[in-house]
């Protein structure tokens, strides 16, 4: 096939998948994978897994979060070190991890859980909860749907509670939203696709109060992005008993979206019923649990890609801001912005100007998504952004 007809297919099938969304047909596809008993293979930007090796060369990939200014470099040299002994499974390497993480984060080392990213982990509890609690989950809307879409494959309903006026998630709407058939609630703190966090302070109340009758899944994927991470983070409900779980992903600051790196936070209890659900780290390569020991503990690393990312950051925004256009102020490493021309048809002509970003519609309003990206690649997007909407 040559790769004018991939791309081709890539963007038809792009297309159709974020018209589908944009139509709010999300119930539809959802009503398929129930009758295949298969996940979605399906992402909002409309990127199909199997048929990502089409994707066309882009000059700016800004569509999945990526952070291009790692891994860091001690992460890079611990892959090499670790290549001559990995002919062996790498249970050291992976006890080592799970032993730095208790001790930072003041828990012992049964209430952590490994998985080959994120994802994994959000799986393995949108698995269990779906399988084995019956009830539904409660949401706001937008958010990120990776839990909620595989809890859904196996029966288990969402209720979504829409965002409050500045674009963050709701947590009185949330409580009040809590009924006796509700098996847990989902988080995404910082929000994607908004970039948006929660009070620290009322996130905290919310987690005592609720959390003591409906367990809360909290996911922090970008949590090291904002001004106060420790702050921020509710493992501390965790270390004073709660029945709180906090995902969190190395994709992201720490630039590891290809070598698959996360772990789960939660009372030892709640650990070993969702490790039913998960590899417990044994689909971590031994290069990747090394690189991870390395870039976990090279704060200078977290340093630069969080000063870098914020600079990226500032030139997006005050680009928009010289173009007369709004957006959303974003701890996290993407921005969400409103765009006054059709969704798809933007999607379809940033791409065609090799500019990867990815589209909603929330309320009848088309967003833009951009993920920050070198100087260089944010400067490829704006470009492309003012001959498109000029
Ligand atoms: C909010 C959120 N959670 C989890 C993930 C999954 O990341 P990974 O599986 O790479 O850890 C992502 C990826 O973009 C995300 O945005």
């Amino acid at each position: 096939m040559s790769s004018s007809i991939n791309r081709r297919n890539w963007l038809k099938s792009g297309m159709l998948l974020s018209a589908g969304l944009a139509a709010g047909n999300w119930s539809d596809v959802l009503a398929e994978s129930r009758k295949t008993k298969k996940i979605p293979q399906m992402l909002p930007s409309g990127l199909l897994e199997h048929e990502a090796p089409d994707i066309p060369p882009m000059k700016a990939r800004l569509l999945a979060n990526e952070n291009p200014f790692g891994p860091s470099d001690k992460a890079k040299q611990a892959i090499k070190d670790a290549i001559d002994t990995s002919f062996r499974y790498g249970w050291e390497g992976k006890r080592e991890f799970v032993n730095l993480i208790a001790e930072k984060e003041g828990v012992t080392p049964d209430h952590i859980l490994l998985g080959a990213g994120s994802t994994e982990l959000l799986n393995a509890a949108s698995w269990y909860f779906a399988l084995e609690t019956e009830g539904k989950i409660i949401s706001g809307d937008l958010t990120y749907d990776s839990l909620i879409r595989t809890a859904a494959v196996h029966g288990a309903g969402c209720d979504r509670v829409p965002l409050t006026s500045d674009f963050k998630l709701d947590l009185k709407g949330m409580a009040n939203g809590i009924h006796n058939g509700t098996s847990m609630v989902y988080i995404c703190n910082p929000n994607n696709p908004t970039g948006t966090t929660v009070d620290s302070k009322e996130l905290e109340e919310f987690c005592m109060r609720v959390s003591t009758k409906t367990p809360i899944f909290i996911d922090e994927a970008y949590i090291d992005f904002t001004d106060n991470p420790e702050e921020k983070s509710m493992i501390k409900c965790i270390r004073k008993g709660y029945d709180v779980m906090v995902a969190r992903t190395f994709s992201k600051l720490h630039a590891f979206a290809g070598l698959r790196i996360g772990y789960l936070v939660a009372l030892p209890a709640t650990i070993s019923k969702i490790k039913e659900y998960a590899s417990g780290g044994g689909t971590i390569s031994a290069t990747s649990s090394a690189a991870a020991v390395a870039s976990y503990q090279d704060t200078d690393y977290h340093k630069y890609a969080y000063d870098m990312n914020n600079k990226s950051k500032d030139y997006l925004y005050k680009t928009l801001e010289g173009m007369g256009m709004e957006y959303i102020p974003s701890e996290t490493s993407f921005v969400l912005f409103p765009i006054a021309v059709d969704a798809q048809t933007f999607r379809k002509q940033m791409f065609e100007k090799g500019v990867g970003i990815q589209t909603r519609n929330y309320k009848d309003q088309d967003y833009c998504r951009v993920s920050i990206g070198t100087l260089d690649e944010m400067k490829v997007f704006t470009k492309a952004l003012k001959e498109i909407v000029a």
